[in-house]
């Protein structure tokens, strides 16, 4: 289990982009947050478009940013995602296969919502019998 300092590291950059979220349309708010093994925190939150399809989750730019600060796999210790949400949040289907890519398979995914509940899991738990780069070669 995660512990408790480093919880809260990752809770207040996850309410920090929760809070900076862009979703007039859905009112429906996510931040989340990536510690990387080097003690730095980098967050995202979702941001809406009037055109619904391209509305993009907290998830994807908060490991977008990552990457394009040079950012890879190795550098991240782990990851939260945060909505007020009844229980932890559930990402969807489009983060779990974008998380398969930027994480590694091993890396820890904590999913929690204001009251602090938690669900710890890894990628792989979140996204099984994923589609990677390995069946491009098949
Ligand atoms: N959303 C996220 O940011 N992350 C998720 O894992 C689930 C959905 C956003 C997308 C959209 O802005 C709003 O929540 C409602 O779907």
């Amino acid at each position: 289990m995660i512990q408790k300092e480093l919880f809260e590291k990752l809770y207040q950059s996850a309410l920090e982009g929760f809070n900076n979220a862009f979703a007039p349309y859905s009112n429906f708010r996510v931040g989340s947050s990536i510690l990387l093994k080097n003690g730095e925190l980098i967050n995202g939150c979702n941001v809406e478009n009037a055109s619904y399809g391209l509305c993009n989750c907290a998830e994807r730019t908060a490991l977008f940013k990552a990457y394009s600060q040079g950012v890879r796999k190795n550098d991240i210790e782990c990851m939260m995602v945060l909505a007020a949400t009844d229980g932890p949040v559930s990402p969807c289907g489009a983060c779990r296969q974008v998380m398969s890519e930027l994480l590694k398979a091993d890396t820890l995914v904590i999913l929690t919502n204001l009251k602090k509940d938690v669900k710890e899991m890894t990628v792989k738990d979140l996204l099984p019998y994923a589609f990677t780069e390995d069946n491009l070669h098949e």
